[in-house]
């Protein structure tokens, strides 16, 4: 298996791949209506807004798994709004009034509103991940090779540190971010494990009139 960064012609080995695996690693059909719901929200808009922090696992020219990020959440999903959301107005409108029990409704929701998905600890762990692999690709290492190049990417664009959640009932996928060493944080609920990786990258972004500040760990 190989990692290497995401090309255009990847994007729909990805879409696949994530209504595959979206049930916490089982196909999105299971519990989806329209399972293309969960690539819209967790794969797609990734793929357009920042595909430099997209990488993929690669075996026999098969993609086989992937890791989406954002360096900047609350900035990703502001962009998200503007570029990624318009398309799905009329096809997937959004049901705020949703029922918890239907999740198509929830996920059309998020799909318009994705700052629901902003969790805390932004200051130390502005940027999130997701990672999915085909069964057929786990537990060979790739899942460890994809989170070190998003890692690299995230430090080298100055992230101070990333996050991702996590279902609690998915043990073996917190089983694998234990086992790279993630740190777990906090969690608002109980249906929800989140962990997050100090990246120790500085912020570029330093704005006219501003002393820089030196973010992370070290
Ligand atoms: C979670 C996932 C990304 C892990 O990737 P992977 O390539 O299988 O993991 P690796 O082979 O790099 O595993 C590294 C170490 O993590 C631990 N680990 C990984 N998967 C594990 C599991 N299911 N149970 C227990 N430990 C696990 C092991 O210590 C492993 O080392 P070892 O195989 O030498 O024992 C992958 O299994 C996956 O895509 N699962 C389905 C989708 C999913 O749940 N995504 C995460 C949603 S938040």
């Amino acid at each position: 298996m190989r990692i290497r960064s995401y090309r255009p012609h990847d994007a729909e080995a990805v879409h696949r791949i994530c209504v595959a695996t979206g049930d916490a690693g089982k196909p999105a059909a299971g519990i989806l209506r329209d399972p293309h719901l969960v690539a819209y929200v967790f794969a797609d808009p990734y793929l357009l807004l920042q595909p430099e922090l997209v990488f993929v696992a690669e075996r026999d020219g098969a993609v086989l798994g992937y890791v989406v990020a954002a360096l900047n959440s609350p900035e990703f999903y502001a962009r998200w709004q503007l570029e990624w959301a318009p398309r799905f107005f009329t096809s997937h409108p959004a049901s705020p009034d949703a029922d918890a029990r239907d999740a198509d409704a929830q996920l059309r929701t998020l799909l318009h509103q994705p700052r629901r998905l902003l969790s805390a600890d932004l200051d130390s762990y502005p940027s999130h991940l997701h990672i999915n692999l085909l069964a057929s690709a786990r537990r060979q290492g790739a899942g460890r090779l994809l989170l070190e190049a998003v890692f690299d990417e995230l430090a080298r664009a100055g992230s101070p540190g990333v996050q991702l959640s996590v279902r609690a009932s998915n043990t073996g996928a917190q089983a694998f971010y234990r086992a790279v060493g993630m740190n777990r944080l906090a969690s608002r609920n109980g249906l929800a494990v989140r962990f997050g990786q100090p990246l120790g990258g500085v912020d570029h972004s330093v704005r006219e009139n501003e002393t820089p500040v030196r973010h992370g760990h070290g």
